[in-house]
């Protein structure tokens, strides 16, 4: 059967007008996530007319120079989207200011601001003028260092930016622990309400993960399933090839468990396990998940040596080419980083749905392949009426491809075509999204930031949905800077220290094969 091509369900109306002001506006993520995602958005005639985006940075590089790198990086992300057009189209919309975040020198904002409101801006670096508009949504991107979050928030209180409609877009982690995590929301929340904080997971804006949502909860098949009583453990795995590149400054700071799993993974297992929202509402959505992080099991003391094992890449062969180790990459080979670049962790989610049934959790930095997935292992038929069977049967297994090639793949027991008697092996039942829809799947972040502009805060996540993260990944982080073990050594281009292995093998079960 052949699937019918749909229109493209991306195009909708332009969102309303906005200025969205990037501190970090030269930095890692403006450039490769930030910046692409708007221009595609765009590209694809979502983009207001009037809106306009300042980046804001240190250096004081001018207007010229700032979009002469933001072009350079939209056309390595874009590809054959980015054309002279597209481009002239998207230039206009580009102005840098120099600003030094943690000083009090927000005036150059509030004028370039003030003065360009209702009236052609002249700091444009386009072919044509943009004109602004009064009425635009103001957002404030906050792609720094979280230790600025709060004194950011403050100056630009006390230069009277903030308006009632005003947005603030806070990037993950926030804090990197309960009580710093805690310090910067509250400094951030002298100045902005609630409804106004839109902290990012980007997790949340990936295609395939809103899919787990329509999984779930617009389709009757899984429900009565979906709980201890149908599902032996769930699974989910981030593995990436790459190392820490230009980031190493920031990651050997935080580590695979501050970086990905008290956000990303947490997330993800949130929306795996949450009860079913009544609306599909931010705070509704945002209710479930929480109760789901304060239901998890914490650790007892023996729990860290059995339950969590951290690790480090060590020089190897990733992605075809050698690579160097860890300590060497981020200049540390003389004093060795203990900063862990794995993690795998064996959790509980404490509640009548999900008692008893094991979480593992697993991501990695250098790894041999790039993929995340959840996987959801259901349990075995009570009783095998096929004794001759050749080989015993495989429980179903749920796969939820986050990336790449999002897919769900459902494994099924099924006879061998002609063979005589019954021989059975798994098959899968695959639903590809790229097949099915034949539409581009947006980057999580090009649906993200409009969310905000838009003030629909469902994929963000909520002040005490990250304190309860931090509550239970602090004990974690704790125990490790308590023990004498540096953390486990694996080679680049493997899938992690044998101890992770031996973490899901000790219980008589195994990683998804898919990524191996
Ligand atoms: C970021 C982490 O949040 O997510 C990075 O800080 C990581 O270390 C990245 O590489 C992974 O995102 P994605 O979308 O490439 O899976």
């Amino acid at each position: 059967m052949t699937s019918t091509p749909l229109p493209d369900l991306n195009r909708r109306d332009p969102t309303p007008a906005f200025d969205m002001v990037v501190f970090g506006g030269t930095g890692d993520l403006a450039m490769r996530k930030l910046m692409p995602a708007l221009m595609h958005r765009d590209i694809d005639g979502r983009l207001h007319s009037a809106s306009r985006i300042i980046g804001i940075g240190r250096s004081a590089i001018g207007n010229e120079a700032f979009a002469k790198r933001v072009e350079e990086s939209c056309r390595n992300a874009i590809g054959a989207a980015f054309t002279e057009q597209s481009w002239a189209s998207f230039a206009p919309r580009l102005h840098y200011l120099a600003l030094n975040a943690s000083q009090n020198d927000y005036g150059v904002l509030r004028d370039f601001l003030d003065d360009s409101a209702s009236k052609p801006s002249g700091a444009s670096v386009g072919s044509r003028d943009r004109i602004s508009d009064a009425s635009a949504v103001r957002v404030f991107y906050l792609a720094t260092d979280p230790d600025l979050f709060g004194p950011t928030s403050q100056h630009l209180g006390q230069a009277d930016l903030v308006t009632p409609d005003t947005r603030v877009v806070l990037e993950k982690p926030i804090g990197h622990d309960l009580a710093s995590s805690r310090a910067v929301n509250d400094a951030v929340g002298a100045v902005f309400r609630e409804d106004q904080i839109f902290r990012i997971d980007h997790y949340l804006g990936k295609e395939a993960v809103q899919n787990l949502l329509a999984l779930r909860f617009a389709n009757a098949l899984f429900e009565p399933v979906w709980n201890a009583s149908g599902i032996d453990h769930i699974q989910i795995t981030v593995a990436e090839t790459l190392g820490v590149e230009r980031r190493g400054e920031y990651y050997d700071r935080a580590g695979a468990l501050r970086d990905m799993v008290q956000n990303h993974l947490l997330q993800l297992l949130c929306l795996t396990t949450m009860e079913p929202p009544s609306k599909f509402e931010p705070d509704a959505i945002r209710d479930e998940k929480r109760k789901v992080l304060r239901a998890l099991k914490p650790f007892t003391i023996g729990d860290f040596t059995t339950h969590t094992v951290r690790g480090q890449y060590r020089a190897g062969m990733a992605d075809g080419v050698q690579v160097p180790g860890y300590n060497d990459e981020i200049g540390r080979s003389d004093n060795p980083s203990t900063t862990e670049t794995f993690v795998a962790i064996k959790g509980e989610i404490t509640n009548w749905r999900w008692g008893g049934v094991p979480f593992y959790l697993r991501t990695g930095k250098r790894l041999a392949g790039r993929g995340s997935e959840i996987v959801i292992q259901f349990r075995e038929v009570p009783h095998d009426i096929f004794p001759a069977s050749n080989r015993p049967l495989s429980p179903n297994r749920l796969i939820i491809r986050v990336q790449p090639d999002e897919r769900i793949t459902l494994s099924l027991m099924t006879k061998v075509p002609g063979t005589t008697g019954m021989r059975l092996r798994p098959a899968p039942l695959n639903l590809s999204f790229a097949e099915e829809f034949h539409i581009r799947s947006p980057d999580a972040y090009e649906r993200l930031l409009l969310d905000v502009v838009r003030g629909d805060a469902t994929l963000f996540m909520r002040r005490d949905e990250i304190e309860a993260a931090w509550s239970w990944v602090e004990p974690i982080l704790d125990a490790w800077a308590a023990s004498n073990e540096p953390p486990r050594s694996y080679p680049a281009g493997s899938w992690g220290p044998s101890a992770a292995i031996a973490l899901i093998e000790r219980d008589g079960r195994t990683w998804s094969e898919d990524s191996d």
